[in-house]
């Protein structure tokens, strides 16, 4: 494996990781073990993922889940600002680390509700999937008494539900009575039907005080919701936060000759639209980036509404953990 300092990099819980130790070894981990464990879980989501996460990989199989660096820095942008808009290039991993991350948070933080809506039935399937098999290869001291069903994953232990939706659910169904989704999350936003119409249903129920919002999205040429909140975003006349995505950052995608390659099969249109898109606002945004006034303070996409929030929830575990490891 291919670990590379310019696309990967581990924090110092991952650096622990024994990974020769067997998942029989971890399933019968003594008391003080597995409370070590969950503490760093619960601090670390890419402790998690890298430990007791496995994906599909499409050439190399089920491999553990280490995350890219541009997939940790997107990860801290959904922990940082409230409404996050992510124009991604394509297979980046982005609903793999959205999904799984959303599954994190049920099994680590308290009286979380997560809508995961997907474009169609097909894809929430694949997300619903994923989900269901991590939660089950998961030690049995960690995952005890999740609840399963194919809409709805309920995680007794921190009051939390996580909602696999498509836009039908979002049609006649009780929905607009919930007041408190701490986490809207849009997978492929510009290919959702109607999604001015699933916006105007679902953003009412998130909560006023601490919800947030995930919309993700490849480009679709034609002019839809996504499209035009991304522009207004990177016009700041919204408060969505961008997250830029670049291909070059995954390492399979960094070389000439996969770009010339394929370039070259998807032809110059699709390319542009799956792996290098740029709007007019973003091109503009460049050439100010590139004078000198450029503010970085604004280039962060910060604005008053949206201060990155403290974590007292996070300091307070790693005042445990510190404890526990003195
Ligand atoms: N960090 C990673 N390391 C290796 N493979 C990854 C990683 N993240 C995602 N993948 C794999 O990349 C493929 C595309 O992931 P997916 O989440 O469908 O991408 P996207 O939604 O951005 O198009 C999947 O096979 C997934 O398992
Ligand atoms: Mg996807």
């Amino acid at each position: 494996m291919n670990l590379n300092p310019k696309y990967y990099e581990f924090d110092k819980y991952e650096i622990q990781i024994d990974l020769l130790e067997t998942m029989q070894e971890i399933e019968t981990y003594d008391a003080e073990t597995r409370q070590k464990e969950l503490l760093k879980c619960a601090i670390s989501f890419p402790y998690f993922c890298h430990k007791y996460v496995k994906i599909n990989h499409p050439k190399r199989g089920m491999i553990p889940f280490v995350l890219y660096k541009y997939q940790r820095r997107c990860v801290e942008d959904y922990e940082t600002y409230r409404f996050n808009i992510l124009p991604k290039f394509r297979q980046g991993g982005f609903t793999t680390t959205t999904a799984v991350w959303a599954a994190w948070r049920c099994l680590f933080r308290f009286y979380e509700t997560i809508i995961f809506l997907s474009p169609s039935h097909q894809q929430s399937v694949v997300v619903e999937k994923m989900i269901q098999r991590i939660i089950s290869e998961l030690p049995s001291w960690m995952k005890s008494e999740i609840e399963q069903s194919n809409r709805q994953k309920t995680f007794p232990k921190t009051d939390s539900k996580l909602y696999l939706f498509t836009p039908e659910c979002t049609i006649g169904t009780s929905v607009t009575y919930w007041t408190s989704v701490t986490y809207l999350i849009v997978d492929e936003a510009a290919f959702v039907p109607e999604m001015d119409k699933c916006w105007k249903t679902l953003y009412p129920t998130v909560s006023p005080t601490d919800g947030n919002c995930i919309c993700i999205s490849t480009i679709n040429d034609v002019e839809n919701w996504f499209s035009g909140m991304l522009d207004h975003a990177r016009e700041k006349n919204n408060s969505f936060h961008v997250i830029e995505s670049d291909y070059h950052k995954r390492p399979e995608f960094d070389t000439e000759e996969w770009a010339k390659q394929t370039r070259a099969i998807l032809g110059e249109k699709a390319w542009q639209q799956e792996y290098s898109y740029k709007s007019p606002v973003m091109n503009s945004c460049e050439s100010e980036k590139n004078s000198p006034q450029w503010d970085k303070t604004t280039a962060t996409g910060m604005d008053q509404e949206q201060t990155p929030r403290t974590t007292p929830f996070i300091q307070e575990l790693n005042r445990e953990i510190e404890h526990h490891n003195a």
